[in-house]
């Protein structure tokens, strides 16, 4: 059973962004988050139909900034080296960030969005413009067979029917072949209260020690889990394989070290989950607070980076034009638009990034080095960015950028 924890209010599709024509009917669900006392999985109580979210409207490009294509680029790469594999389907393949790095005789993909399904056929990866599912796995698997890497990023957490998912990609995994999932941890998001991660397409946010709970009920099991701190503001790479497979090592003491890390967290018990409501509640007030106590000061302030994250911030805190005056985003297909829910316009970096702004809130958090770093003149002429993450505070000077890892290039 489902055990609700937190109710983040009346939230609209966290990625729509809207023309004035579309605000009338403007679609909006309740998102409360709950964990399943039986497997430990963090899911929303309502979820919103998968074709209400992914479809050719879909904006998300994952190869929108350089950190990503980077990532990409270098997880092909690792891959490649660590499993050399012949048969290679991406599930989600958006925009072929990932699957051009792999030859496109033994590669196809897995893509519901289809004017993303429509770029990566013309890249000449054949991509089933479907979803995720059994009648999908059995279909690949008749016309492609067995296949030896199967990777997903950023789109399990978004399949209602989690254990149907992974017994699909059992179906279709090559006797030593590898399962590579990435999805934004929960562990990070509790650690840093970055409650933003909650929004309409995560339908769930694993630990893994729910992982395990839910492989326990497949033929598959967890063999190794890299943590990404720098990626989507904390990533799981989960690496999985069948049971019997022995050609892949199993990495126990990493395995366990992560879930020992969990436990000592509570993450296993409601109890970690309400004290991280509190918190959250907390983070509301004094965000809004915040924000009204600036404003009253006449002081003009922005938002930076139009992200899905900001989208919960800003209708959960009852942020809007009242306090923000626009949003800045370097994406052409959000620009011109309204924010979803609060109805902030959305405005080009050249256009709204100007002398003027005084404040602005980070809504691409996960990027504040590369950010607090490329904007440092704001900060030194008396600019400030303003952020929940960890913690609702003010930052006056870059944050620091640890090994270069968060860097990236406005585009
Ligand atoms: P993400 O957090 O889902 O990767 O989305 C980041 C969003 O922030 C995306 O719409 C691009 C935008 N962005 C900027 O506008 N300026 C920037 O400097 C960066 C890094 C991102």
């Amino acid at each position: 059973m489902k055990k609700e924890f937190i109710d983040l209010g009346r939230q609209p599709i966290a990625n729509r962004f809207l023309n004035e024509d579309e605000l009338e009917n403007e679609f909006f669900y309740n998102l409360k988050m709950g964990l399943d006392e039986e497997t430990l999985l963090v899911s929303q109580m309502e979820t919103v139909e998968a074709s209400d979210m992914f479809n050719e409207n879909y904006v998300y490009h994952s190869s929108g900034t350089e950190t990503m294509r980077n990532h990409f680029d270098s997880t092909a790469e690792r891959l490649n080296l660590l499993f050399s594999p012949d048969r290679v389907l991406e599930i989600g393949s958006n925009d072929g960030v990932f699957i051009k790095h792999f030859n496109k005789d033994a590669t196809v993909a897995v893509e519901p969005c289809s004017n993303f399904a429509k770029i990566t056929n013309e890249m000449g990866y054949q991509t089933y413009d479907e979803f995720w599912n059994y009648d999908t796995s059995d279909k690949i698997l008749k016309e492609h067979g067995k296949q030896d890497l199967i990777y997903a990023a950023n789109c399990m957490c978004h399949i209602h029917d989690i254990e149907q998912a992974f017994l699909s990609v059992e179906n279709l995994l090559s006797d030593n072949g590898v399962f590579v999932f990435e999805d934004p941890s929960l562990m990070s998001a509790y650690l840093r209260n970055s409650y933003d991660q909650f929004y309409d397409e995560h339908v769930h946010l694993f630990t893994v020690t729910a992982l395990n709970n839910i492989f326990k009920k497949t033929n598959l099991e967890i063999c190794g889990v890299d943590q990404i701190n720098h990626i989507h503001g904390g990533t799981n790479r989960v690496f999985v394989k069948l049971k019997n497979n022995s050609k892949i090592t199993k990495d126990e003491e990493n395995i366990n070290t992560i879930l020992a890390d969990e436990e000592l967290l509570d993450l296993d018990k409601m109890a970690a989950y309400e004290y991280w409501a509190e918190n959250i509640q907390n983070s509301k007030m004094f965000l809004h607070d915040m924000m009204s106590a600036l404003k009253n000061k006449d002081l003009k302030l922005i938002s930076y980076g139009a992200t899905s994250k900001s989208t919960t911030i800003f209708n959960y805190c009852n942020i809007g034009t009242d306090l923000i005056d626009y949003i800045v985003d370097t994406t052409p297909a959000k620009q011109g638009k309204l924010s979803p829910g609060m109805h902030i316009p959305v405005v080009s970096y050249e256009k709204g990034w100007t002398e003027d702004v005084r404040g602005a809130f980070l809504g691409a958090w996960n990027y504040s080095d590369f950010i607090t770093e490329k904007e440092k003149a704001f900060l030194d002429r008396g600019g400030f960015f303003i952020t929940h993450v960890p913690e609702v505070d003010i930052i006056t000077k870059p944050t620091c950028v640890p090994c270069g890892a968060n860097k990236d290039t406005q585009e």
